[in-house]
């Protein structure tokens, strides 16, 4: 039977992706703490997930009223941990899962990302992954000595760049090029190393890598992009497609149109796993996962945490405008940030009535999933539901709150979906790649 692809969807910071979880009484506070990220790894890795990966943002919430003020009072997530180190402690935790982080391809360069993922990938044996994103706000930029981020089409022109030469600088080694003969002294063969001497419009680098080929050929590419634009860019590149549908028809039409552009670019489709991310609420029962739902909704959603969230996630600044004026068209398409999420999400919740609180309580809480609430069963009959009728090839589970919520899935959903059959007992693969069933990249000559 087909399995499904399980992801944890991790933040290194004060909060999960849901804001208001620093104040949940069952989280943690352990975010500035290595135990608190190997925990994480450990408790999904017993439930057998692909994958673990770390968002990221480059900037604190800045955008709302011009200052950071609120995002710092209401920890409206001001603190983000530098991954690559993030990664070294779960990586020295576990065993078999994948580990991801995102980086930007507006503000790194290929070099770097390029031997960050295969420096991983190698001390991992084989579990890294690059999620891909282009950034999306204004306070990202300033951060990086520029006013204003790149436009929406152009960042992409970048990143296709940019993948084009990290690429190349993964396959500037060839797989058997360490030749390491102590009696000879030949350490590498230097016809099997090459440079890539790219020049293009927006990098030039000149190569070899100072890693050689890691195990999987290539770390797994994640994105997440939704507009047309990110859909092409994600058929051309990704290996795992990261969607934020609210619900199933939204996400069978994505998962369709999506299969259909990876098929147009020449590639096979089935090679592509789309995941939507998912928020699971669950219980012991079906009334305390209900009433755990409702503290969720209701008890920790500070409404100035969610517009400084809206304001950042769609780059323009909400403060002048009153709690009911309506998201209209014409605001959406002014606006430079994630437009395709805000459109999904104000069809969802209510089309042209949508007024700025309704979007701000759905920012804050709905953020851009589905929302799974019950029993293990319950919720494993919802997984099962999407997974089985074209809307994703598995999920990327969102928390509430943490590590509880991933403890949760692990202890009482995994189960559930692994006796139905859907879902693996044991890593059977070395690689991230195996257990995803994506083959390793053949290696490209460049330069
Ligand atoms: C579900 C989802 C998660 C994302 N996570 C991040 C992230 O962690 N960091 C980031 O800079 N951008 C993130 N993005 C932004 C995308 O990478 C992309 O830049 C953005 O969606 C704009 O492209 P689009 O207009 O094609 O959607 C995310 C987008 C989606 C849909």
């Amino acid at each position: 039977m087909q399995q499904m692809a399980l992801v944890g969807f991790m933040q290194a910071g004060n909060a999960t992706v849901y804001a208001g979880s620093w104040r949940h009484p069952a989280t943690e506070h352990g975010f500035l703490t290595s135990g608190y990220y190997a925990k994480l790894g450990r408790t999904l890795e017993e439930g057998c997930f692909d994958m673990m990966f770390f968002d990221d943002r480059l900037a604190m919430p800045g955008i709302y009223g011009g200052s950071v003020a609120e995002a710092v009072r209401h920890g409206a997530r001001p603190v983000k941990l530098d991954l690559s180190i993030v990664l070294g402690v779960v990586a020295g935790a576990t065993r078999s899962i994948g580990l991801g982080a995102t980086y930007s391809t507006t503000y790194y360069s290929p070099f770097h990302v390029a031997r960050t993922f295969a420096t991983l990938d190698h001390l991992t044996g084989g579990r890294a992954a690059w999620n891909v994103v282009t950034s999306v706000n204004d306070s990202e930029a300033q951060n990086f000595g520029v006013e204003k981020v790149l436009g929406h089409d152009e960042r992409y022109d970048r990143a296709d760049e940019f993948l084009e030469a990290t690429t190349a600088l993964w396959d500037s080694w060839e797989d058997d090029a360490l030749v390491l003969d102590r009696i000879s002294g030949v350490f590498a063969d230097p016809q099997k190393v090459h440079e890539v001497n790219l020049a293009g419009t927006w990098f030039s680098v000149r190569g070899p890598l100072t890693v050689p080929r890691s195990p999987q050929g290539r770390p797994v590419l994640l994105q997440a992009g939704s507009s047309g634009r990110g859909r092409d860019f994600a058929a051309r590149w990704a290996e795992v497609i990261f969607t934020g549908d609210p619900d199933i028809d939204v996400a069978r039409n994505h998962y369709k149109d999506q299969k259909e552009r990876i098929a147009e670019d020449g590639r096979d489709p089935d090679s592509v796993k789309i995941l939507p991310m998912a928020y699971t609420v669950v219980g012991e029962s079906k009334a305390q996962a209900q009433e755990r739902e409702q503290m969720f909704l209701h008890d920790f959603v500070d409404p100035m945490a969610s517009l400084t969230l809206l304001s950042e996630l769609m780059n323009y600044d909400f403060a002048g405008m009153p709690l009911d004026a309506p998201i209209t068209d014409e605001l959406i398409g002014s606006v430079s940030g994630i437009r395709g999420l805000v459109q999904n999400l104000r069809a969802h919740i209510g089309g042209d009535t949508v007024t700025l609180a309704d979007l701000a309580g759905h920012r804050a809480t709905l953020l851009q999933g589905p929302r799974f609430v019950g029993t293990g069963p319950e919720v494993a009959d919802q997984m099962e539901a999407w997974f089985t009728t074209d809307a994703c090839d598995g999920f990327v589970i969102a928390a509430t709150h943490s590590p509880g919520a991933y403890e949760d899935v692990v202890r009482l959903v995994v189960p559930e979906l692994q006796r139905r059959g859907v879902f693996r007992h044991r890593y059977e693969g070395a690689t991230l790649r195996e257990n995803l069933g994506l083959a390793r990249p053949e290696r490209v000559a460049h330069g």
